[in-house]
């Protein structure tokens, strides 16, 4: 036998050749798409570090519900930006709140597009954390309490489901969260109604473009009392544990792009659909380089979109979503 004794070239002679042997594919039915809602009416206003990505009022929501609906995009992702905001986010859980208001309005446009609500009360507390803050006189902080922030939680995911959300995604990292969400749904008698759980969430600065998109920066602090440390991978496996045990449908690892080994872990580990969060900050980064010219934009994205489908993502939340579905058509 002629050296070398091994060709892997073979098998990518050709492009059939190589679609023949392709182990992942990006498709249509693997993308979520975050839509950001905002109160008032007339207004469509482009994120300035999201290129492309707008806050839309209810009025002028259901032109993009077509597009969305058109380029086959069959999920997404709701977020709300509210009028007020008081320290305890009542408008999260406000039944004509701009959640629930956009919910039922996108059901009469489009029913069959999968409404996920993200279920949190950072956009809607005045302090801009995802639950109740209690100053602690003693250590001269505020501390963000856990079961309390849970009941304000549950109304939240109720009150969601109740305006006709598919599925709850609830990103607060409080504990408990999926175990008293699920028995509020039950009770309300939205047993069939799935939670996709932000189950390992990080304290990252890859969502600083989104707090400035939902208005949800903590106003002093930081969420590192409930998100998780960067550095920490066996504690995602703690993480994931819990919501598995306490009844998650699906289980998210947020970011996604400097986290993929997180994914492969969960992959391994779990049978539950796992969902990749590719997050405000990596979107932006791709675009701005896109946009000065540095970089092939589509190709570096659905380089990008494969590789959380090798890592075991069966789904993936991403603002490129619209760019992928056209570029998939076409
Ligand atoms: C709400 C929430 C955040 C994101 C999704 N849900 C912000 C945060 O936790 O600070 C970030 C999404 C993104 O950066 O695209 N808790």
């Amino acid at each position: 036998m002629s050296f070398p004794l091994i060709r892997n070239r073979r098998l990518r002679t050709s492009q059939a050749m190589r679609n023949l042997v392709r182990e992942h594919a990006v498709t249509l039915y693997d993308l979520i798409y975050p839509i950001f809602v905002t109160h008032g009416t007339g207004v469509k206003e482009e994120i300035a570090s999201m290129p492309g990505v707008y806050h839309f009022s209810i009025d002028q929501l259901e032109a993009e519900i077509r597009e969305v609906t058109a380029l086959g995009i069959q999920a997404i992702l709701l977020f709300g930006v509210p009028e007020t905001k008081d320290s305890e986010g009542s408008s999260a859980y406000d039944p004509n709140g701009i959640v629930q208001e956009a919910t039922r309005r996108i059901k009469q446009w489009a029913p069959d597009l999968l409404v996920v609500a993200d279920t949190c009360l950072c956009q809607f507390t005045d302090h801009g954390h995802c639950g109740v803050v209690h100053f602690n006189e003693a250590k001269k902080r505020a501390d963000v309490l856990n079961d309390a922030s849970l009941e304000l939680l549950v109304k939240t995911a109720v009150s969601q489901a109740e305006a006709g959300a598919d599925v709850i995604a609830p990103s607060n990292m409080m504990d408990g969260f999926v175990y008293a969400i699920r028995q509020g749904l039950d009770e309300a008698g939205f047993e069939h109604v799935p939670i996709m759980s932000y189950s390992v969430k990080y304290a990252s600065a890859f969502y600083g473009p989104f707090r400035e998109a939902a208005h949800s920066a903590p106003q002093f602090g930081d969420r590192k009392t409930y998100q998780m440390d960067p550095a920490n991978a066996r504690e995602a496996v703690r993480e994931a544990d819990a919501d598995v045990a306490e009844g998650a449908d699906m289980l998210m690892v947020k970011p996604a792009m400097a986290y993929m080994d997180i994914m492969r872990m969960l992959r391994d580990r779990y049978d539950l659909p796992i969902v990749a969060y590719n997050v405000s900050a990596e979107y932006s980064m791709v675009k701005a380089a896109g946009l000065q010219g540095w970089i092939d934009e589509k190709a570096i994205v659905m380089e990008t979109m494969v590789g959380f489908k090798r890592a075991g993502a069966d789904m993936i939340i991403t603002y490129f979503a619209k760019d992928i579905a056209a570029w998939l058509k076409g």
